[in-house]
């Protein structure tokens, strides 16, 4: 159902969701909390503080890693969608837990002087131009306000407030977060402590997120990699007709992607086609990756829905997004990649008269 720009509602699977990742995290610091001194065994005296930092920060990096991991997998394997439905609260909880491990290495290692905490985390070690010894609290600190700034924007009301293009380019700063991590790490701790199992933790982390973005990013464009081709005025060939009778199921769409702008789904509602843009009015989700519920495309991320003959959400929601000119040329399906004011209706292209 679409929802137009409210909350997203809670229900009981967003509850049992939630309390799986209480427990996750509980989980998790409780293990860290027994098994680190064992696996990582330091040189230096381990107080009841740093391990407590180390958990917390830890579980921050690993729940993060797990956020990034969450997109690519479920493009590979719809059996992950449902983990996508709640990232928000993930994202919120990592930030949380980001909070406490950044509270707690603040009062452990700078709650004692006389410089504010937030000067001495920045300056209390100045070697900004040294590579080993760079200050890596800032590199945290960097991190923490950009997790921050995702929580805050995190509602709704934000995304409306902004525009999804501009809510999506601020969330992609996740990666940027990802990326000061890693550094914060590997130029903290793994300078001071000489545990093999840090470095081989985080490049796993580096190697498994890399490798199933390129995976998920080659699937796309393998799929994206349809017949492609333009006809005199700039359409785009979607398919031949027979092709798309035998080979496209009902309610499911094939994506056509333009040399510039946004990718276009073309989808089959029994025996019409209708091309909407492939970027959900919500979160930016792939619609073309959705099907046809209730006459409705249905985003697989959180269930918005647009009719596809004028991209309208069924009343009473009122989120409109892009349509596009279908036409037929002899036994060729072609698509006009310029997109239509939101919410225009568009004939559907009859499929079985074509053929007939
Ligand atoms: C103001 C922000 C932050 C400060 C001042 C800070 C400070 C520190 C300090 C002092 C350590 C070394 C702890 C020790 O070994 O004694 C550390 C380690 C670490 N931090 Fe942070 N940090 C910040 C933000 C973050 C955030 C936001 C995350 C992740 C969400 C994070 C993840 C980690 C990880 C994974 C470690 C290594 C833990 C381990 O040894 O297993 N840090 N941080
Ligand atoms: S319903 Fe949330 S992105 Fe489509």
């Amino acid at each position: 159902m679409s929802a137009g720009f409210r909350a997203i509602q809670w229900n009981r699977h967003k509850q049992v969701y939630d309390l799986l990742l209480v427990v996750g995290i509980l989980l998790y610091l409780t293990g860290f909390s027994l098994l680190a001194p064992r696996l990582m065994p330091s040189d230096h005296p381990v107080t009841p503080e740093i391990l407590r930092t180390r958990a917390f920060g830890s579980c921050g990096l690993t729940m993060l890693t797990l956020i990034l991991a969450i997109g690519p997998l479920a493009r590979l394997d719809r059996r992950f969608l449902p983990l996508l439905y709640n990232r928000r609260h993930f994202g919120v909880a990592t930030c949380l837990v980001g909070l406490v491990h950044a509270w707690s290495a603040i009062d452990w290692y700078h709650g004692a002087g006389r410089l504010s905490a937030l000067v001495s985390v920045l300056w209390s070690n100045g070697n900004y131009g040294s590579l080993v010894g760079f200050p890596f609290e800032a590199l945290g600190l960097a991190a923490l306000a950009i997790l921050v700034v995702m929580a805050v924007t995190s509602h709704d009301f934000w995304l409306a407030f902004l525009t999804p293009p501009v809510w999506k380019a601020i969330h992609m700063a996740v990666y940027a977060a990802f990326g000061l991590l890693i550094l914060h790490v590997a130029l903290g701790v793994m300078q001071s402590e000489r545990s093999p199992v840090i470095p081989v933790l985080l490049g796993a982390a580096v190697a498994v997120l890399g490798a199933l973005h390129a995976v998920a990013g080659r699937r796309e464009r393998m799929r994206d990699e349809r017949p492609a081709g333009a006809d005199a005025v700039g359409w785009l060939r979607v398919g031949m007709i027979d092709d798309l009778l035998a080979n496209l199921p009902d309610g499911r769409a094939r994506i056509v992607v333009p040399p510039d702008g946004e990718r276009i789904a073309v989808f089959r509602n029994g025996a019409t086609l209708s091309a909407i843009v492939n970027v959900c009015a919500h979160q930016n989700g792939p619609l073309g990756e959705g099907r046809i519920i209730d006459g409705c495309v249905t985003c697989p991320w959180h269930g918005f829905q647009f009719r596809p003959e004028d991209g309208c959400a069924p009343a009473p929601f009122t989120d409109k997004i892009a349509t596009y000119r279908l036409k037929r040329d002899g036994e060729t399906v072609l698509v006009d990649p310029r997109p239509l004011p939101p919410g225009t209706r568009v004939e559907p292209l009859a499929l079985g008269a074509l053929h007939g």
